[in-house]
């Protein structure tokens, strides 16, 4: 219950990379993640090092910096307008200067390709933060890489897989003393 309760989005991470030992446990485990009608077959990639992290960094905030001035980004991400005032001000609004990032891609024959990428990182993300890494969901970086593809060759995608889920993750640099109170969802009881 406590992990699950103090779960939280970081958007704040140390200048550092997650030590071998972590990462590689992290990784490990996800061979252990359910995918439907057992078709094991994912792929991810991983970004090691906050130097390949800031090769990214900066293409991306080179494109979207082209975008808003072309007026093609409220075309291409509608919601975007929210994070307009932070790019502009040199936020690091999509990767959030994390060292660390997981891409999980799925085969497009795949049954459950959808769901099976988010389940993973679903579980990578409880383990991260079971180790005191921090995650963050990076749901932007899904659409983006669709524009981007210089960024998408450099993720190594295989042909025939599609890039599904994207999360962040690295030390935080934030600790949260309190859990949230999220509203309740509704539940039906049958
Ligand atoms: C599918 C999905 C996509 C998300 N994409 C982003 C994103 O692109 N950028 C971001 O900062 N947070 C993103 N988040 C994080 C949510 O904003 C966050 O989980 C929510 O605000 C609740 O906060 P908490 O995680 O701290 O409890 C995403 C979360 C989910 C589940």
């Amino acid at each position: 219950m406590n992990l699950i309760r103090q779960r939280r989005s970081i958007r704040q991470y140390r200048d550092e990379d997650v030590d071998e030992k972590t990462m590689e446990a992290l990784l490990q485990a996800l061979a252990w993640s359910p995918t439907g009608c057992n078709v094991h077959d994912l792929f991810f990639t991983v970004i090691r090092r906050k130097s390949e992290m800031d090769v990214f960094r900066n293409k991306m905030s080179e494109t979207l910096k082209l975008l808003i001035k072309t007026g093609i980004l409220r075309f291409v991400y509608p919601n975007f307008w929210r994070y307009m005032d932070e790019l502009q001000n040199g936020v690091d609004v999509i990767f959030r200067n994390a060292p660390h990032l997981i891409v999980a891609a799925s085969p497009n024959t795949a049954p459950c390709r959808e769901a099976d990428p988010w389940i993973a990182l679903s579980y990578f993300d409880l383990l991260a933060q079971s180790f005191g890494i921090g995650t963050c969901w990076c749901g932007f970086a899904v659409h983006a890489f669709r524009w981007l593809p210089s960024l998408k060759r450099r993720l190594a995608i295989p042909r025939g897989y599609t890039i599904r889920a994207v999360l962040l993750f690295g030390y935080p640099a934030v600790e949260y003393k309190r859990q949230t109170s999220p509203a309740p969802f509704q539940i039906k009881m049958l």
